[in-house]
């Protein structure tokens, strides 16, 4: 590793593994329910979160014990707030949440993408990428990006999960915590991918992934070579 000295894949066995509570803002979707269920078998607690609570609650019938449903602003009272919403509606969704995540740690999953009759592509974003402007959004709060590239499908199927989670940040206890987080689940290994600047790359990725999976009929993910 070089420049962060921050560790990759760092859940050797016989570690103990630091159960987390975990919110959610807009837990109710697909990546949502995706890393809920993958979340509270690791054994964390997970409280999703959405705009209206009786959404959040029909979807916490259907997980298992550890899981809360709770409004966004619920969803930020957590060790780890991820947040997975659509793009068109995360830049109002974190100004309205900008004082309950102050002082939080907060894990952007956001790909701004657009989709067309040739397919998905990247969208365009001032701030360089969506994890970027959630920093900017939140002054007050860390910002690290993470499971941009993870499939929501393979996350809610039975399939064992074998694939890395590219990490971005600038706070290194935020990347530890979050690395930790993804380390936890079983066939997926956090690993180091540059500071915040570098989240855009990430981000558009996702657009070739999703054309890999329509021309394939998979579910791809990304496995970075050379790493123990
Ligand atoms: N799906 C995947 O495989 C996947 C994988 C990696 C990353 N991502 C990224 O993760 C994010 C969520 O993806 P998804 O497929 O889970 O999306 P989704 O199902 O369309 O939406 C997730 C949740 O966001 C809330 N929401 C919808 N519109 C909103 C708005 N305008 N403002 C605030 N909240 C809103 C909704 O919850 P309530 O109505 O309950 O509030 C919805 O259930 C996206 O940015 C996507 O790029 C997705």
């Amino acid at each position: 590793m070089h420049g962060m000295n921050v560790r990759v894949g760092t859940s050797d066995p016989g570690t103990p593994q630091v159960r987390r509570v975990v919110g959610l803002v807009g837990g109710t979707g697909a990546l949502g329910r995706g890393l809920t269920r993958q979340l509270s078998m690791a054994g964390h607690r997970v409280r999703i979160g959405s705009r209206d609570l009786a959404r959040a609650e029909a979807i916490t019938a259907m997980m298992g014990s550890g899981v809360v449903a709770v409004t966004n602003q619920g969803a930020c009272d957590a060790d780890l707030v991820l947040v997975t919403v659509p793009w068109s509606g995360h830049d109002e969704i974190l100004l309205s949440l900008r004082d309950a995540l102050t002082g939080r740690t907060v894990v952007d999953c956001v790909n701004p993408l657009g989709f067309d009759e040739r397919g998905p592509f990247p969208l365009s974003v001032d701030a360089g990428s969506a994890t970027q402007r959630a920093q900017q959004l939140l002054p007050g709060s860390v910002v690290v990006g993470a499971f941009h590239h993870v499939s929501a499908d393979q996350l809610a199927s039975d399939d064992l999960l074998d694939s890395d989670v590219l990490v971005v940040g600038d706070d290194r206890d935020a990347l530890h915590a979050v690395i930790d987080l993804v380390d936890t689940i079983t066939g997926l290994r956090g690993v180091y991918a540059g500071r915040l600047r570098n989240a855009g790359q990430i981000e558009a990725l996702t657009a070739n992934l999703i054309a890999i999976n329509r021309r394939y009929g998979v579910q791809s993910g990304v496995r970075i070579a050379g790493l123990d």
